[in-house]
């Protein structure tokens, strides 16, 4: 039998490296630091930042902005708000769930998962719960994905993954395998969990190795003032900014100002946060 391996030597046909498609997000600033392209499709994406810094209501933007911009059906899983609090909260920004779902989004409550004892019992299997968990989130985002073609998942919070798998090398797995799944169900998937250790030396997280690309969200206090401040870590495919921006979570969501705006709040000396990018 002929063994057939790639000769390695020979230069690679970038021609073939643009045939990635995109998932705009649609939020204002944000797709032009994406090389003016959004997401590669089908990619998972961690949105990591301090509780409070707009993460939820970024995802719930993308998602909404998939719906009335290009057609696409979404997903949003929650695993640890109800969702008549995140109705409440996202009706304060502006957004309102109940039109989003007539137009396409599914919401799946999944904070039951949090609260499952160590062992469950299904069709006479015993599973861990660690085991029950992610079996019963693929599964259920794959039925959903296969009835609506969703082509944009969030999942609220990926933290909670550190109660439901306390061990550092179990959660590992679980989120290297949450993450290979998704990447069969073709859709876009941001992955949403807090920033641990904020400040000059943050210490990288497990989703910062596993996911395509990073997005970090920080809220930076000095002298009284509140800046929020964005940068993609990573963004596997694609030529993208590494500078960080200042943005704004206001009235109809999140928007990502220029980049002078930045370097404005720098040049006044209002505050020093240049050390905390
Ligand atoms: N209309 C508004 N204008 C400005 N800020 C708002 C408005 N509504 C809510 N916020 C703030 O935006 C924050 C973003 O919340 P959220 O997206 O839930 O953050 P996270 O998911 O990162 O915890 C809220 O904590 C709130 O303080
Ligand atoms: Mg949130």
């Amino acid at each position: 039998m002929k063994i057939l391996v790639p000769d390695l030597t020979q230069p690679l046909e970038y021609s073939s490296i643009d045939r990635f498609n995109y998932t705009m997000t649609g939020i204002p600033g944000l797709d032009d630091l994406l090389d003016g392209k959004g997401i590669p499709e089908g990619s998972s994406v961690s949105i990591i930042g301090a509780p409070g810094a707009g993460k939820t209501t970024l995802a719930m933007q993308f998602l909404a902005n998939g719906m009335h911009m290009f057609g696409e059906a979404g997903i949003y899983v929650s695993l640890d708000e109800d969702l008549t609090s995140l109705r409440r909260a996202m009706s304060v920004i502006g957004i309102d769930i109940e039109t989003l779902i007539g137009k396409g989004l599914t919401l799946i409550d999944a904070t039951h998962l949090r609260t499952l004892p160590k062992e469950v019992k299904v069709a006479n299997q015993r599973l861990t719960k660690g085991e029950f968990t992610l079996l019963s989130l693929t599964e259920s985002i794959r039925t959903r994905v296969e009835e609506t073609k969703a082509k944009r998942i969030v999942i609220d919070p990926l933290a909670m993954f550190t109660i439901i798998f306390p061990d550092e090398t179990e959660r590992r797995v679980a989120v290297a395998d949450l993450i290979h799944d998704l990447s069969k169900f073709g859709a876009t998937t941001l992955l949403l969990t807090e920033l641990q250790n904020d400040g000059l030396n943050r210490s990288y997280q497990i989703e910062d190795y596993l996911s395509q690309g990073v997005i970090l969200m920080r809220k930076i206090l000095r002298d009284d003032n509140i800046f929020y401040v964005m940068r993609i870590e990573k963004m596997r495919s694609i030529e993208h900014e590494i500078k960080p921006r200042l943005y704004r979570v206001e009235k109809g969501g999140i928007k990502v100002l220029s980049e002078e705006s930045l370097r404005g709040v720098l040049k006044e000396g209002i505050v020093d946060i240049s050390k905390s990018l």
